[in-house]
């Protein structure tokens, strides 16, 4: 059986959740707009759904705005706040994902980058090189994709605010993972994907203050608090629903459980010689490690293990293709033959130890061959 251990990338749509989405892909129909019986129960569906994921981030639902993914959430944030301030200046984190840091430097072509330390945090001091009088809108995510590195986010936010800026955080990874409260965190907005937490691919949802200055960025409808023109995807956002009451109710089980195997397995790391874990002294999520192995190439490395039958990531999915090393890991100043590496591990609740077993010893092999005919190149040469 193959081994999967990217669950950052994606999970596995849970079974429970299929089942409370399969009633909205044939047997229940109606548009939520229409104000008929069919139309109501649409929208009743999507108001229960809207419950669960504002339980799951801690916020109340009229906040809530569903998307189609974390992607569509992040660019509708930046691109709905800087239309209606039209003057806006953002700063966003050197570490954030692609659909943040891409719609940020379109935006804004010489946007302000917060640098992070070593470890892939940031830290007041850095946001006060970069945040000015100018500064409308800050952005650093609550856990990186490719690390797991969770920001402290607290001294942040209330930095910014005293600055007068507004603060979003992208936890399209750390939903579903660690706990989260937007209201109490003092957050203006906030990401989240359903398919990181088992339930469907293609919804999301932007959590939104009503003191943040949001404009629509797409046009045609009233939708979503008139934020997000469109019919929307029922059975998605039921799926949504569901997978979200279930992760706030698995929250520390599968915590611990991913934990054990991602402990399980760094204990198994550290008895390679040269291997480098990321970020090992901050706060990671419970699930994620990822690791270099001096002299091997990330890329190289997980097709060897996927010959294997085991996924990882050499990287976030979203940029693995690219051959340069991971701008996660250049902003943290990792050394560019290190970061070429770089290899991801992403455990999800599916996972066993023997799992973690297979790993290892697929990795000892794959070192083992590869200095053998280090050896015999030596020996020839
Ligand atoms: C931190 C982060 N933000 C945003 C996204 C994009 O989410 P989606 O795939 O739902 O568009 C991802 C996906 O990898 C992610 O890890």
């Amino acid at each position: 059986m193959a081994v999967y251990l990217d669950n950052n990338a994606t999970t596995a749509l849970s079974e429970k959740v299929l089942e409370a989405m399969l009633p909205y892909m044939g047997q229940v129909t109606g548009n939520p707009s229409s104000v008929h019986r069919f139309g109501r129960l649409q929208k009743d569906a999507i108001e229960q759904a809207r419950e669960s994921v504002a339980r799951l981030a801690g916020a109340r639902a009229e906040q809530v705005v569903f998307t189609s993914g974390g992607t569509e959430s992040n660019n509708l944030l930046l691109s709905g706040f800087c239309q209606k301030s039209k003057d806006a200046r953002i700063a966003v984190s050197a570490v954030e994902h692609m659909s943040l840091l891409e719609p940020a430097q379109y935006l804004q072509p010489a946007a302000d980058i917060i640098p992070v330390d070593a470890n892939g945090r940031v830290n007041v001091a850095q946001l006060k090189q970069v945040v000015n009088e100018q500064t409308s809108l800050v952005s650093v995510m609550s856990a990186n994709n490719e690390t797991g590195v969770i920001q402290d986010l607290a001294p942040l936010i209330d930095f910014a605010t005293e600055q007068g800026c507004f603060f979003h955080s992208d936890a399209s990874q750390a939903a579903g993972k660690i706990a989260l409260n937007f209201v109490e965190s003092g957050l203006h907005a906030m990401t989240i994907s359903a398919h990181k937490l088992y339930g469907p691919v293609g919804v999301g949802a932007l959590i939104l203050d009503k003191r943040l200055p949001m404009s629509k960025i797409q046009f045609g409808g009233s939708q979503e608090k008139n934020l997000r023109a469109g019919t929307e995807n029922v059975p998605a956002i039921v799926g949504f629903g569901r997978a979200a009451e279930l992760a706030l109710a698995e929250l520390q089980s599968t915590a611990t459980h991913v934990r054990s195997l991602r402990d399980a397995l760094e204990a198994g790391l550290k008895k390679f010689s040269s291997i480098s874990i990321f970020a090992e002294q901050a706060e990671r999520l419970p699930n994620t490690v990822q690791f270099g192995i001096e002299g091997f190439d990330g890329e190289t490395m997980l097709m060897q293990l996927d010959r294997k039958a085991i996924a990882v990531s050499s990287g976030s999915a979203c940029t693995s293709g690219k051959t340069e090393p991971s701008h996660v890991l250049k902003a943290m100043e990792v050394v560019d033959m290190l970061a070429n590496s770089a290899i991801r591990v992403s455990f999800g609740k599916n996972n066993t130890m023997s799992d973690v077993e297979k790993l290892l010893t697929a990795l000892t092999d794959i070192i083992e061959i590869n200095q053998q005919s280090s050896v015999m190149m030596a020996a020839t040469v």
